[in-house]
Protein backbone atom coordinates (compact mmCIF):
# COMPACT_ATOMS: atom_id res chain seq x y z
CA UNK A 1 0.00 0.00 0.00
CA UNK A 2 1.09 3.25 -0.52
CA UNK A 3 0.12 6.94 0.94
CA UNK A 4 -2.98 7.03 -1.78
CA UNK A 5 -3.23 3.48 -3.19
CA UNK A 6 -4.83 1.85 -0.77
CA UNK A 7 -4.04 -1.74 -2.91
CA UNK A 8 -1.57 -4.54 -2.24
CA UNK A 9 0.73 -5.22 -4.94
CA UNK A 10 -0.57 -7.85 -6.65
CA UNK A 11 -4.05 -5.94 -6.99
CA UNK A 12 -2.67 -3.68 -9.79
CA UNK A 13 -2.05 -4.80 -12.95
CA UNK A 14 0.71 -3.94 -15.00
CA UNK A 15 -1.36 -2.03 -17.57
CA UNK A 16 -3.13 1.00 -16.13
CA UNK A 17 -5.76 3.07 -18.18
CA UNK A 18 -5.80 6.65 -15.97
CA UNK A 19 -9.57 8.60 -16.38
CA UNK A 20 -9.07 12.10 -14.52
CA UNK A 21 -12.62 11.10 -12.64
CA UNK A 22 -13.11 8.53 -10.42
CA UNK A 23 -16.82 7.51 -11.48
CA UNK A 24 -15.29 7.50 -15.08
CA UNK A 25 -12.99 4.81 -13.77
CA UNK A 26 -15.87 2.72 -12.16
CA UNK A 27 -18.03 3.07 -15.43
CA UNK A 28 -15.37 2.44 -17.32
CA UNK A 29 -14.42 -1.15 -15.21
CA UNK A 30 -17.81 -2.05 -14.99
CA UNK A 31 -18.64 -1.48 -18.59
CA UNK A 32 -15.76 -3.33 -20.47
CA UNK A 33 -14.05 -5.14 -17.96
CA UNK A 34 -14.71 -8.58 -16.39
CA UNK A 35 -14.33 -9.92 -12.90
CA UNK A 36 -13.68 -6.41 -11.66
CA UNK A 37 -12.61 -5.57 -7.97
CA UNK A 38 -12.21 -2.18 -6.66
CA UNK A 39 -8.70 -1.94 -5.11
CA UNK A 40 -8.61 1.85 -4.17
CA UNK A 41 -10.86 3.75 -2.10
CA UNK A 42 -8.04 6.18 -0.57
CA UNK A 43 -10.02 9.80 -0.74
CA UNK A 44 -12.48 8.58 -3.04
CA UNK A 45 -9.73 8.18 -5.99
CA UNK A 46 -11.78 4.78 -6.97
CA UNK A 47 -9.22 1.98 -8.82
CA UNK A 48 -10.73 -0.85 -10.18
CA UNK A 49 -8.76 -4.23 -11.49
CA UNK A 50 -10.61 -6.73 -13.83
CA UNK A 51 -9.52 -8.59 -16.97
CA UNK A 52 -10.21 -7.68 -20.86
CA UNK A 53 -9.85 -10.13 -23.41
CA UNK A 54 -8.01 -12.30 -21.13
CA UNK A 55 -5.69 -9.14 -19.94
CA UNK A 56 -5.64 -7.86 -16.18
CA UNK A 57 -5.81 -4.31 -16.30
CA UNK A 58 -6.39 -1.84 -13.87
CA UNK A 59 -8.29 1.46 -14.22
CA UNK A 60 -7.66 3.90 -11.75
CA UNK A 61 -8.64 7.45 -11.59
CA UNK A 62 -5.58 10.22 -11.11
CA UNK A 63 -7.77 13.52 -10.39
CA UNK A 64 -7.17 16.79 -12.14
CA UNK A 65 -4.62 18.15 -13.37
CA UNK A 66 -1.04 17.46 -12.98
CA UNK A 67 0.25 17.47 -9.35
CA UNK A 68 -2.51 15.26 -8.78
CA UNK A 69 -1.76 12.81 -11.41
CA UNK A 70 1.62 12.80 -10.69
CA UNK A 71 0.99 11.48 -7.33
CA UNK A 72 -0.77 8.52 -8.63
CA UNK A 73 1.52 7.81 -11.39
CA UNK A 74 4.76 7.90 -9.24
CA UNK A 75 2.94 5.72 -6.72
CA UNK A 76 1.88 2.69 -9.54
CA UNK A 77 5.45 3.08 -11.30
CA UNK A 78 7.33 2.85 -8.16
CA UNK A 79 5.08 0.53 -5.23
CA UNK A 80 3.26 -1.19 -8.14
CA UNK A 81 5.57 -1.88 -11.39
CA UNK A 82 3.19 -0.45 -13.87
CA UNK A 83 4.69 -0.65 -16.96
CA UNK A 84 1.86 0.63 -19.35
CA UNK A 85 0.21 3.97 -18.53
CA UNK A 86 -2.55 5.47 -20.55
CA UNK A 87 -5.09 8.30 -19.75
CA UNK A 88 -8.24 8.16 -21.13
CA UNK A 89 -9.91 11.95 -20.77
CA UNK A 90 -11.41 14.39 -22.10
CA UNK A 91 -10.00 17.55 -24.04
CA UNK A 92 -10.92 20.98 -25.52
CA UNK A 93 -10.63 21.22 -28.99
CA UNK A 94 -8.23 24.24 -30.51
CA UNK A 95 -8.87 23.34 -34.59
CA UNK A 96 -11.35 23.53 -36.80
CA UNK A 97 -11.09 20.32 -38.26
CA UNK A 98 -11.19 18.49 -34.48
CA UNK A 99 -14.66 18.42 -33.87
CA UNK A 100 -16.90 17.51 -30.43
CA UNK A 101 -16.86 13.92 -30.32
CA UNK A 102 -13.82 13.46 -31.94
CA UNK A 103 -10.54 11.39 -30.42
CA UNK A 104 -7.81 12.98 -29.93
CA UNK A 105 -4.14 10.57 -29.34
CA UNK A 106 -1.33 12.73 -27.76
CA UNK A 107 1.34 12.30 -30.13
CA UNK A 108 3.43 14.89 -27.36
CA UNK A 109 2.13 17.34 -25.21
CA UNK A 110 3.32 21.09 -24.65
CA UNK A 111 3.00 22.89 -20.98
CA UNK A 112 3.70 25.93 -19.83
CA UNK A 113 5.34 24.26 -16.61
CA UNK A 114 4.66 20.43 -15.27
CA UNK A 115 5.88 19.39 -11.86
CA UNK A 116 8.63 17.91 -13.71
CA UNK A 117 10.12 21.40 -13.99
CA UNK A 118 12.38 21.44 -10.92
CA UNK A 119 14.57 18.97 -12.77
CA UNK A 120 14.21 20.03 -16.22
CA UNK A 121 14.85 24.11 -15.49
CA UNK A 122 16.11 25.53 -18.51
CA UNK A 123 15.73 22.19 -20.37
CA UNK A 124 12.65 22.26 -23.16
CA UNK A 125 12.10 18.64 -22.72
CA UNK A 126 9.73 17.43 -24.96
CA UNK A 127 6.89 14.71 -23.46
CA UNK A 128 6.14 12.61 -26.15
CA UNK A 129 3.81 9.19 -26.17
CA UNK A 130 5.49 5.68 -26.85
CA UNK A 131 5.58 4.79 -30.36
CA UNK A 132 4.14 1.65 -30.34
CA UNK A 133 1.08 2.57 -28.41
CA UNK A 134 0.51 5.57 -30.27
CA UNK A 135 0.71 3.25 -33.81
CA UNK A 136 -1.68 0.27 -31.86
CA UNK A 137 -4.04 3.34 -30.76
CA UNK A 138 -4.10 5.38 -34.53
CA UNK A 139 -4.69 1.74 -36.12
CA UNK A 140 -7.00 0.43 -33.35
CA UNK A 141 -9.07 4.08 -34.41
CA UNK A 142 -8.69 3.44 -37.87
CA UNK A 143 -10.13 -0.29 -38.00
CA UNK A 144 -13.30 1.01 -35.80
CA UNK A 145 -13.90 4.25 -38.38
CA UNK A 146 -13.32 6.78 -35.21
CA UNK A 147 -12.85 10.28 -36.60
CA UNK A 148 -9.36 10.74 -34.89
CA UNK A 149 -6.80 13.18 -34.82
CA UNK A 150 -2.60 11.87 -33.79
CA UNK A 151 -0.94 15.19 -33.02
CA UNK A 152 0.46 17.86 -30.31
CA UNK A 153 -1.67 18.91 -27.38
CA UNK A 154 -1.45 21.42 -24.53
CA UNK A 155 -1.55 20.28 -21.18
CA UNK A 156 -2.40 23.29 -19.29
CA UNK A 157 -2.39 24.79 -15.75
CA UNK A 158 -5.58 26.25 -15.14
CA UNK A 159 -8.95 25.07 -17.04
CA UNK A 160 -10.30 28.65 -16.68
CA UNK A 161 -7.45 30.10 -18.77
CA UNK A 162 -7.22 34.18 -19.07
CA UNK A 163 -4.36 33.80 -21.72
CA UNK A 164 -6.09 34.41 -24.97
CA UNK A 165 -2.89 35.29 -26.84
CA UNK A 166 -1.60 32.00 -25.97
CA UNK A 167 -4.64 29.73 -26.78
CA UNK A 168 -3.82 31.91 -30.48
CA UNK A 169 -0.63 30.64 -30.51
CA UNK A 170 -1.43 26.81 -29.67
CA UNK A 171 -4.16 27.28 -32.05
CA UNK A 172 -1.58 28.91 -35.03
CA UNK A 173 1.02 25.74 -33.90
CA UNK A 174 -1.35 22.98 -34.65
CA UNK A 175 -2.00 21.75 -30.87
CA UNK A 176 -4.99 19.58 -31.36
CA UNK A 177 -6.33 20.23 -27.80
CA UNK A 178 -5.99 21.33 -24.89
CA UNK A 179 -5.67 19.13 -21.33
CA UNK A 180 -4.52 19.18 -18.10
CA UNK A 181 -2.27 15.51 -17.74
CA UNK A 182 -0.42 14.45 -20.35
CA UNK A 183 2.51 16.14 -20.17
CA UNK A 184 3.15 14.78 -16.65
CA UNK A 185 2.14 11.36 -17.81
CA UNK A 186 4.97 11.89 -20.54
CA UNK A 187 7.58 13.04 -18.41
CA UNK A 188 7.29 9.98 -15.46
CA UNK A 189 7.07 7.54 -18.03
CA UNK A 190 10.44 8.94 -20.12
CA UNK A 191 11.89 8.77 -15.99
CA UNK A 192 11.39 5.84 -14.89
CA UNK A 193 11.43 3.67 -18.87
CA UNK A 194 7.77 3.60 -19.14
CA UNK A 195 4.91 3.71 -21.89
CA UNK A 196 2.68 5.96 -22.07
CA UNK A 197 0.02 7.19 -24.28
CA UNK A 198 -2.66 9.57 -23.74
CA UNK A 199 -6.21 9.18 -25.81
CA UNK A 200 -8.86 11.91 -25.39
CA UNK A 201 -12.25 12.80 -25.81
CA UNK A 202 -12.64 15.77 -27.35
CA UNK A 203 -15.55 17.44 -24.90
CA UNK A 204 -15.82 20.91 -25.54
CA UNK A 205 -14.35 23.49 -28.47
CA UNK A 206 -12.47 26.16 -27.47
CA UNK A 207 -13.13 28.11 -31.47
CA UNK A 208 -16.67 26.94 -31.48
CA UNK A 209 -17.67 27.08 -28.15
CA UNK A 210 -19.40 23.70 -28.13
CA UNK A 211 -19.89 21.45 -25.79
CA UNK A 212 -20.94 17.42 -25.74
CA UNK A 213 -24.02 16.87 -24.25
CA UNK A 214 -23.82 14.68 -21.28
CA UNK A 215 -26.57 11.88 -22.77
CA UNK A 216 -23.94 11.49 -25.54
CA UNK A 217 -20.96 11.32 -23.58
CA UNK A 218 -21.05 7.34 -22.66
CA UNK A 219 -21.18 5.97 -25.97
CA UNK A 220 -18.10 8.66 -26.96
CA UNK A 221 -16.04 7.89 -23.39
CA UNK A 222 -16.41 4.14 -24.49
CA UNK A 223 -14.89 4.21 -27.93
CA UNK A 224 -11.67 5.80 -26.40
CA UNK A 225 -11.92 3.12 -23.79
CA UNK A 226 -12.00 0.47 -26.24
CA UNK A 227 -9.16 2.02 -28.50
CA UNK A 228 -6.83 2.21 -25.33
CA UNK A 229 -7.40 -1.17 -24.31
CA UNK A 230 -6.79 -2.42 -28.24
CA UNK A 231 -3.57 -0.59 -28.49
CA UNK A 232 -2.49 -2.16 -24.37
CA UNK A 233 -2.46 -4.97 -26.07
CA UNK A 234 -2.07 -5.14 -29.39
N1 LIG B 1 -10.53 19.15 -20.47
C1 LIG B 1 -11.64 19.14 -21.23
N2 LIG B 1 -11.87 20.35 -21.75
C2 LIG B 1 -10.87 21.14 -21.30
C3 LIG B 1 -10.57 22.49 -21.47
N3 LIG B 1 -11.34 23.26 -22.22
N4 LIG B 1 -9.49 23.00 -20.84
C4 LIG B 1 -8.71 22.20 -20.09
N5 LIG B 1 -8.95 20.92 -19.88
C5 LIG B 1 -10.01 20.39 -20.49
Amino acid sequence: MTIHIGAEPEQIAQTVLLPGDPYRAKWAAETFLSDVECINQVRGMLGFTGTWNGHRVTIQGSGMGMPSLSIYVNELITSYDAQTLIRIGSCGGMQDKVKVRDVVIAQAASSISTPSRGIFRELNFAPCADYGLLRAAADAATSRGTPTHVGNIYSADVFYDERPDLNEQMVRHGILGVEMEAAELYNLAARHGRKALAVLTVSDHLLTHESLPSEDREKTFGDMVEIALEAAFA
